[in-house]
């Protein structure tokens, strides 16, 4: 078990909650980051999760049809137990305290791989546009870690300090078609005040879920892949309450493959249907 070493300074903390979010130059070993590395892009090279929704392409129509240009894995763990122990989730659960308190748990996780020249941007959103419970509100952050080197030419983050301080704005699904899985926001503001932030492998870039951000696009040669841990404070009841449109209109090829295999009896359709395999050889 590895012990998380507390390590933001008061400066940090004040710049954290001043500007929505944060660089880390390291926040995992570069022994550890290979590992991850190679376990991340196993799971993206064998699709692994496609069939129940757990992996699809953020950007495309995501049917199997084209290339994705910016597929990503939920809950990566789930089908990796290796990820489950690392000085990365160590780290980033200390710091979420410091920032967040000392009942912050880690709620949810993702990779997102941008492939070399064709990996599309992810557009300007808040992590919170995507909130479906209407009846709830937590704080988040999320660590956004990169298994190699990130630039501007490669698709680093790029955040809008600040604006974890203003409201949720309205956001729409990308060229207006429910089908796809992202969302871009579609309100004004000042793009001028982006701050691209580069990072080592290994690195992080902490930020809140109501700071806008962006990725650019993969147009280097090189691959890119980025891990991302979120750790949320507890659910507490929300003062109004809250429908975002722009999510219950969504249609989305991942849904659908999600509904499907939940239909099919999910993990434990799969568990009870080896059982009977096992039990029954012969049947169909
Ligand atoms: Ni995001």
């Amino acid at each position: 078990m590895h012990s998380p070493q507390p390590f933001l300074t008061s400066e940090q903390i004040r710049s954290f909650r001043e500007q929505g979010f944060l660089v880390l130059p390291q926040i995992s070993p570069p022994e550890e980051v290979a590992m991850i590395k190679q376990v991340l892009y196993r799971l993206f090279a064998e699709k692994t999760g496609w069939d129940r929704g757990s992996q699809f392409d953020m950007v495309g129509l995501d049917d199997g049809g084209s290339p994705a240009l910016s597929p990503q894995i939920i809950d990566p763990v789930a089908f990796a137990p290796e990820l489950r122990d690392t000085q990365f989730r160590a780290n980033a659960l200390g710091i979420a305290r410091e920032l967040l308190g000392s009942e912050v748990e880690c709620s949810y996780e993702h990779a997102i791989y941008k492939p070399p020249r064709i990996g599309s941007g992810t557009p300007w959103h808040q992590d919170e546009a995507f909130h479906t419970d209407q009846t709830t509100e937590y704080d988040a952050i999320s660590f956004w870690m990169p298994m190699q080197e990130v630039t501007a030419a490669n698709g680093c983050l790029q955040f809008i300090p600040g604006s974890h301080l203003g409201k949720v704005l309205t956001h729409r699904s990308p060229n207006n078609d429910p089908r796809i899985h992202a969302l871009e926001c579609s309100d004004e503001f000042d793009r001028s005040a982006a701050v691209s932030c580069p990072l080592p492998s290994g690195g992080a870039t902490i930020h809140h879920r109501r700071t806008l951000h962006a990725a650019g696009a993969n147009a280097s040669e090189m691959e890119r892949c980025a891990y991302v841990l979120t750790f949320k404070t507890p659910s507490r009841p929300s003062s109004q309450r809250r429908q975002f449109s722009w999510n219950t209109e969504k249609q989305t090829a991942r849904l659908a493959r999600r509904e499907g295999w939940r239909h099919r009896g999910g993990l434990l359709g799969r568990v009870g249907r080896k059982l009977k395999r096992l039990l029954l050889p012969g049947q169909p």
